[in-house]
């Protein structure tokens, strides 16, 4: 059981005040979370006590900063199940996502080959995919949702599986929480030879993720929807991938050795940290997961479970009002997406708003999925392990008041 009391006290954020003297009210966790007070700790300790650049000069504190980094590496790659030569730091899941597409799809597929994603991607999961397509002539299909259940269409999928040299999927959707059958999809798709990409940008927030029993190929992981800091996420990959993976971005610390001549580059997951590492980010993310080490993400995941499914099935009942997605689903994550038959989202939001409840409104990074569901955007309410039944019970109260008077 988590003590939801003791948990708000370490996030300074949930005691904030708005301008217009109304308690915050954080539901915009699926863009990004809040950060417990030990990763803010942890990074100001770095650049108070010794900020200083990474896997370069000599002295003690770049000794330390480097230990520090490196300390990280092994506790984030532990705690997904990985060892820290399977995990390439990046900025967050997009690049960890751009990273495979540049680093190792632009090296190993070929014109014709075809690539699997989904309809209910993050951008963040189609713009390199159709980037690729221009650039080499790899055919990208889109596995369709259905329309009433909003679930990925898995009859669809096994179709569009054919022949396909690599799937990419999310393993949870931002916009609708729905979690896909992810072991299906990467057991399918190993049958048949053919690599796998996880977006688990918001899969890991909820549940506990493990590269090694997974099997994919890939798996993209952002820090910042986990209490931990943004800039920071990495890319878990296998040695055998890694090893077929050319250099996405070139300069400083990926080298072995730089000629006029030409530039050797360094082995394993160093060929792809370029430039000054995260340093303060990564040690901030190292404390994040620390921090969540304390919980079970079972108990994270039925806690925001309750609160999103009660959230769902109240929001339902209030007329004109739509939800997208199926938060009573035991493996939906805590998303909520929903319209107002009457009310525009963004004066919706802004409605919200001005009761301190913080939700996000527009496409969500995913205009296909928007398309699919004939609507240009949504609200989203979305819930972590500081958030209350309280608070939502407030949410409902001021979402119906807003419906009655303005819909
Ligand atoms: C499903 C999904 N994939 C990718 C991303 C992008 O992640 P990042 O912000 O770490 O680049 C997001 C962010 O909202 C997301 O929800």
């Amino acid at each position: 059981m988590l003590d939801i009391d003791a948990i708000r006290a370490d996030f300074p954020i949930l005691g904030r005040v708005l301008p217009n003297g109304k308690n915050l009210v954080y539901f915009d966790n699926a863009a990004t979370s809040q950060k417990p007070q030990c990763v803010i700790d942890a990074m100001s300790n770095f650049y108070e006590n010794y900020n200083s650049n990474a896997h370069r000069a000599n002295h003690t504190l770049a000794d330390e900063a480097s230990s520090a980094l490196e300390n990280a590496r092994s506790q984030i790659s532990n705690f997904f199940g990985a060892k820290p030569e399977n995990m390439i730091y990046t900025s967050g899941a997009t690049e960890a996502i751009n990273l495979v597409s540049y680093g190792w799809a632009k090296n190993n597929l070929h014109n014709g080959d075809v690539i699997v994603i989904t309809e209910m991607e993050h951008h963040a999961d189609i713009v390199p995919w159709q980037e690729l397509s221009k650039e080499k002539g790899v055919e990208v299909r889109y596995v369709p949702i259905n329309n009433e259940t909003f679930v990925l269409d898995m009859e669809a999928f096994e179709i569009a599986l054919e022949g396909a040299k690599l799937v990419c999927v999310t393993h949870t959707s931002n916009v609708l929480g729905i979690r896909n059958p992810i072991e299906d999809i990467i057991k399918m798709s190993k049958k048949i030879g053919c690599k796998v990409l996880i977006d688990c940008a918001q899969g890991a927030p909820h549940e506990k993720i493990n590269f090694e029993t997974l099997g994919a190929d890939f798996l993209a992981i952002s820090a910042h929807k986990m209490a931990g800091p943004t800039g920071i996420g990495c890319l878990l990959t296998s040695i055998e991938r890694i090893q077929e993976m050319g250099p996405f971005m070139t300069g400083g610390s990926m080298i072995k050795k730089v000629t006029t001549d030409g530039s050797t580059f360094k082995d394993g997951h160093a060929m792809f940290e370029t430039g000054t590492p995260r340093i303060a980010e990564a040690i901030g993310w190292g404390a994040a997961v620390e921090w969540l080490e304390q919980f079970k993400m079972e108990d994270i995941h039925n806690h925001v479970h309750e609160i999103a499914s009660f959230a769902g099935n109240e929001m339902k009942k209030i007329p004109g009002i739509k939800i997208f997605g199926d938060p009573s689903n035991k493996d939906s994550s805590g998303a909520v997406s929903f319209l107002h038959e009457n009310i525009q989202s963004q004066d919706l939001a802004l409605l919200l708003d001005q009761g301190g409840y913080a939700v996000r409104t527009g496409h969500h990074c995913a205009q296909p999925l928007m398309d699919a569901l004939g609507v240009p955007s949504t609200n989203r309410a979305s819930f972590w392990i500081y958030n209350t039944k309280e608070e939502v019970e407030g949410f409902i109260n001021h979402l119906k008041y807003i419906c009655e008077r303005f819909g």
